[in-house]
Formats: C-alpha cells, sequence, structure tokens
C-alpha cells in the first residue's frame, strides 16, 4: 500500500490562527486619538464641524454630528482614526488627511470628489473633527 505524502499542516495552522488573531476589533486606532496626533495646537473640532455644514460636504457624505438628508455619493466620515488609508490612496495620518481635504484631485485626478477651496487651516479644523472622539459613535 502506498502511503500518500502528507504535507506538514502546522504552518498552515499557525498562519490561520495568526490571521484570526488579527480580527478582533480591539486593535488600536492606528495614531493617537486624543489630538488627532500631529494637527497644530490651533486646529479646531468646533469650527470643523462648522464648515462641514457650511461648505457642502453633506451634501455627498453623511457625517455623524452633522444632520443633513443621507447621502452615499462619498463615503460615510465616521471614525476615521481607525481607517488605514485616506480614499484608499494615502496613509491615514493627520497630515495626509488635510492634504486630501485641500485638493483631492490633485491627490487622485480621477476621484469624483471636487476641490472645495478649503484653506489648509480650515482642512485643519475639518480634520480634527473627523480623527477627534465626535466621529468616533460605536463602529468599530
Ligand atoms: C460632490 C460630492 C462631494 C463633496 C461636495 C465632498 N466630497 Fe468628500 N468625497 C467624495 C467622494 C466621491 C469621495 C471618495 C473619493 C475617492 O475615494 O476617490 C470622498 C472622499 C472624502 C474623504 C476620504 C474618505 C475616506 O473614507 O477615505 C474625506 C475625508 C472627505 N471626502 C471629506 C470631505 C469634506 C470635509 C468635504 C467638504 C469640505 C467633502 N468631502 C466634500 C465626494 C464629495
Amino acid at each position: 500500500m502506498r502511503r500518500i505524502a502528507r504535507p506538514n499542516r502546522l504552518p498552515l495552522a499557525l498562519a490561520v490562527l495568526a490571521l484570526l488573531a488579527g480580527c478582533g476589533d480591539d486593535r488600536p486606532p492606528l495614531f493617537a486619538a486624543d489630538a488627532a496626533g500631529g494637527l497644530p495646537k490651533q486646529a479646531d473640532p468646533a469650527r470643523g464641524r462648522a464648515l462641514i455644514a457650511e461648505r457642502g460636504c453633506i451634501a455627498c457624505h453623511v457625517v455623524p454630528g452633522v444632520s443633513a438628508p443621507p447621502s452615499r455619493v462619498g463615503p460615510r466620515l465616521d471614525n476615521m482614526g481607525r481607517q488605514a488609508y485616506v480614499a484608499g490612496l494615502l496613509p491615514n495620518t493627520p497630515d495626509n488627511l488635510v492634504r486630501w481635504l485641500v485638493d483631492p484631485p490633485a491627490i487622485n485626478p480621477r476621484t469624483a470628489m471636487p476641490d472645495t477651496g478649503l484653506q489648509r487651516s480650515q482642512a485643519e479644523d475639518i480634520a480634527a473633527f473627523l480623527l477627534g472622539p465626535a466621529t468616533r459613535g460605536s463602529a468599530p
């Protein structure tokens, strides 16, 4: 009788375990959520929230804490501190989020998000709001 050679399954099992271990929702945020790390001190989340309402962001985005009829043109802007990438392209650091907000087509010429004419300081206010506790809700 011929023996069928069995591959050693231990490495595979270990790899699966390692993957499963990474699936929990108890991952820490990608960067410290307190200060929206790296933004200038004067970045003001309350001003950012007001700008989101004034600049028409809510025509395209659902934003926790900013009431508007729901829109699904763009993604929900909740819990951004836990997100890995901005617009699927830039590693989600405060600075990259600001870069995106100031001029999305400069980052991705094919994006549907227009340049909304924000000054850098205004984008920093908005980033402080989006990365802060107000948008965190109960989502993982
Ligand atoms: C005309 C619709 C439209 C408007 C107005 C708009 N956006 Fe967007 N936004 C989008 C779309 C579509 C995307 C997805 C872009 C992509 O992935 O290329 C996006 C992406 C984003 C992202 C990245 C989200 C993610 O999950 O990575 C942020 C942050 C963002 N928008 C913030 C804003 C803010 C703040 C404003 C107002 C100043 C605004 N947007 C105005 C359509 C819009």
